[in-house]
């Protein structure tokens, strides 16, 4: 039951930072991983690239059910996301829909393909990326982004109650802060991210990739098998 190599995962937002080390887990697990990125993934073992910008649903969609087709889908990752630090009075109506699409719309679909694939064979584990300002606001004004990812997290408890008859699991993780280019184009500077981590982060640093990845890799498997609706939060007891 536990044997995934005749497996599949696809991973958005798979080129860099959190998505490739989800990307690069699965697969040294065994899994063949659909790497899919608006910016083409470099290839790895086990990782094929695939191009799709996941604010157009119906690529994204083709896309699943393409990879789904060559190896069968028992693993969505919806890692794809943007951020970006923007006060309420300057965000604009066009700022706040691309947001929505890559953070929240995307994430919909891409359940909604994935479940196409995966609900006639009665397994499936779905993760979300959420964010630890799902729960608490970010430190700079992130309303647009805190909204998208309170999103994600009902969205995950909404929809994995609806599938859970099919025998699909949903799940999400939320970070805290991960030290990848969404940080660190959003931090002022590497002062503000130490002053972060000595006054914020119990466990004393910034999360690295491989920290989520981690915990993606256990929602994704079958140890996890009664856990379905859950927001896991990987925060080095940020949130504490
Ligand atoms: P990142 O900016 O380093 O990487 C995001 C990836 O998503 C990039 O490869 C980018 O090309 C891709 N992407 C963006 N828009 C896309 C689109 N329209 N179509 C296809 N691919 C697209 O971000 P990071 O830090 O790795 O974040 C990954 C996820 O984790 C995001 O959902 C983010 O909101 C979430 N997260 C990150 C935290 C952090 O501290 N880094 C904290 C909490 C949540």
């Amino acid at each position: 039951m536990n044997d995934p190599t005749d497996r599949a995962a696809f991973v958005t937002g798979a080129a860099r930072g959190i998505g490739r080390a989800v990307a690069l887990r699965l697969a040294a697990e065994g899994r063949t991983v659909f790497a899919a990125d608006r910016d083409l993934p470099e290839p790895a073992p086990g990782v094929r690239p695939v191009a799709v910008d996941v604010t157009d649903c119906e690529a994204l969609g083709a896309a699943i059910a393409e990879a789904d087709d060559a190896v069968p889908l028992d693993v969505l990752v919806n890692n794809a996301g943007i951020g970006f630090a923007e006060p309420l009075a300057t965000m604009t109506p066009e700022r706040f829909d691309l947001l929505m699409a890559v953070n929240v719309r995307a994430v919909y679909f891409g359940i909604q393909a994935a479940a196409a694939v995966m609900a006639p064979r009665g397994r499936g584990s779905i993760v979300n990326l959420a964010s630890t300002s799902a729960f608490a606001a970010s430190g700079s004004p992130m309303t647009a982004y805190d909204t998208s990812k309170g999103a994600v997290r009902m969205m995950t408890t909404t929809v994995a109650r609806e599938l859970a008859p099919a025998g699909l699991r949903v799940n999400a993780v939320a970070p805290g802060t991960i030290d990848t280019d969404l940080t660190r184009s959003i931090a002022a500077d590497q002062a503000a991210l130490d002053e972060l981590v000595a006054r914020r982060i119990p466990l004393g640093r910034l999360g690295v990739p491989s920290d989520i990845a981690a915990a993606v890799a256990w929602l994704a498997s079958d140890e996890a098998a009664y856990v379905t609706g859950q927001t896991l939060v990987v925060d080095g007891g940020r949130l504490t």
